[in-house]
């Protein structure tokens, strides 16, 4: 059997825990690769807003195994409060969820130097979501860091306190103003490791390897976006891991030639949360609008999302960077009401057009050039069936198709499970 990649074709925030929720039903094993509590996927069903953040978005469908892949990074402290949070869905974690030996351990001093090296950069901050991200991963890298098979180990806490013991130097030195109590983070953590022991540590690529021996089928689920990945993303503005499709392969032990559909989730607008680049991005009224109709703020930290027009030159590059078969349109809703829709296809770049991604893509450097679409009025949220929606927006669809070249399988009209419309 093969495996399906569902990944974010933006700056992250398209609406993946919601796809992943309503796909999952079709898939035996959904795997997490990348990322960690950076992440928030929101999925609603039932009247129930449910934000996840390391677990699998397959965790509420009682059939589908959960895996957090080697690629990873895991932060006891929120993964045991994000287990609290599943309590009263009953759900038998146990024998659901399985976490691989190799994913990185997030340690309370990651936090903090994430905290002191933004706080250091000032004005240039990346934007971080603060959770830790940047430096586990460059200690993945460094090859210093303490993984998820450690806790098994003897030594597991001396392990702990030297690398913490650096981390403390490293915070000195960044000598900015951070207020913390490292004794009460530390007997947090230590807590929280207790808690993690009681689930199942797994090798994650050999598990899913076998369970694709055995024809059981697998849905790998990417967090963040295709232009936050670390070497396509708008570097240095960009999360530290792989969100693209190659970062499953790594990020889970899986090979290139295992690997059939990749869904590509893009909403029909623009948004990012955090610093850095971003060509179509409103000011003005159209832009409040959208924040304010698609309810625009971080699930993970509740800061307020920039908002802009959908990027065709952005979309076309991640759409041939993650060799995307089949795109999911998400919050079609929100655009219900405007009288004109832009859309942007080609940037004007040192005095030519392009409709690729370059280099640079900076205000100073870029400027999009837009066609103009006409909007529709009606309410698409009670909508079920791709006969009922307003014509202007499947030619807004269908000329999406025609620039992508890819089909679009799914509009999604509203956050709910139910509204989401098979094309
Ligand atoms: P970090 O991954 O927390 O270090 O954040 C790096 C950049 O990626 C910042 O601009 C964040 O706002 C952004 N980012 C990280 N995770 C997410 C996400 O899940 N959704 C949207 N943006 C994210």
């Amino acid at each position: 059997m093969t495996v399906d990649l569902l990944l974010g074709l933006q700056w992250g925030d398209e609406g993946k825990g919601k796809i992943v929720d309503v796909l999952t039903s079709k898939y035996d094993i959904i795997a997490r690769f990348q990322g960690g509590p950076n992440a928030g996927h929101t999925l609603e069903f039932d009247g129930i807003k449910h934000v996840l953040r390391t677990i699998p978005s397959g965790i509420f469908h009682e059939k589908s195994v959960n895996i957090i892949g080697n690629g990873v990074v895991i932060d006891p402290v929120v993964f045991v409060k994000e287990l609290e949070g599943l309590e009263k869905f009953n759900i038998d974690i146990v024998s659901r969820l399985f976490i691989s030996r190799k994913a990185h351990l997030i340690l309370p001093t990651h936090r903090l130097l994430d905290a002191a090296s933004e706080a250091s950069k000032g004005k240039a901050k990346i934007g971080s979501t603060l959770k830790g991200i940047g430096p586990t991963y460059m200690d993945k890298t460094g090859r210093n860091g303490i993984r998820v098979g450690d806790i098994e180990l003897v030594d597991f806490k001396e392990r702990y306190r030297a690398l913490a013991d650096k981390h403390q130097s490293m915070i000195d030195f960044y000598n900015v103003d951070l207020e913390y109590d490292l004794a009460e983070l530390e007997t947090e953590f230590f807590t929280a490791i207790e808690e993690l022991k009681k689930l199942t540590f797994i090798d994650s690529e050999e598990y899913l390897n076998k369970a694709m021996k055995e024809g059981k089928t697998i849905l790998a689920e990417g967090a963040q976006g295709s232009l936050l990945d670390i070497d396509f993303g708008t570097y240095p503005f960009v999360t530290s891991s792989n969100t693209t499709a190659a970062g499953a392969c790594t990020g889970l032990g899986i090979a290139p030639n295992k690997v059939k559909d990749v869904f590509g989730i893009f909403k029909a607008y623009t948004t990012r949360v955090g610093s850095g680049p971003f060509p179509t991005e409103l000011f003005d009224e159209d832009g409040a609008t959208m924040a304010r109709v698609g309810n625009e703020f971080g699930s993970v930290t509740g800061r307020a999302r920039r908002c802009g027009w959908l990027d065709l030159v952005a979309l076309k590059y991640a759409v041939q960077v993650n060799g995307v078969t089949a795109l999911y349109m998400m919050k079609g809703d929100v655009l219900s009401g405007f009288d004109t829709l832009k859309i942007c296809t080609a940037y004007e770049y040192k005095g030519k057009q392009t409709d690729y991604l370059p280099y640079n893509i900076e205000p100073e450097n870029v400027t999009p050039v837009f066609v103009e679409k006409k909007g529709w009025a009606a309410d698409l949220t009670g909508m079920t069936t791709y006969d009922q929606l307003p014509a202007e927006l499947k030619e807004y669809i269908e000329f999406i198709e025609r620039e992508l070249e890819v089909p679009i399988k799914v509009v999604s009209v509203g956050p709910d499970r139910t509204q989401t419309i098979m094309k």
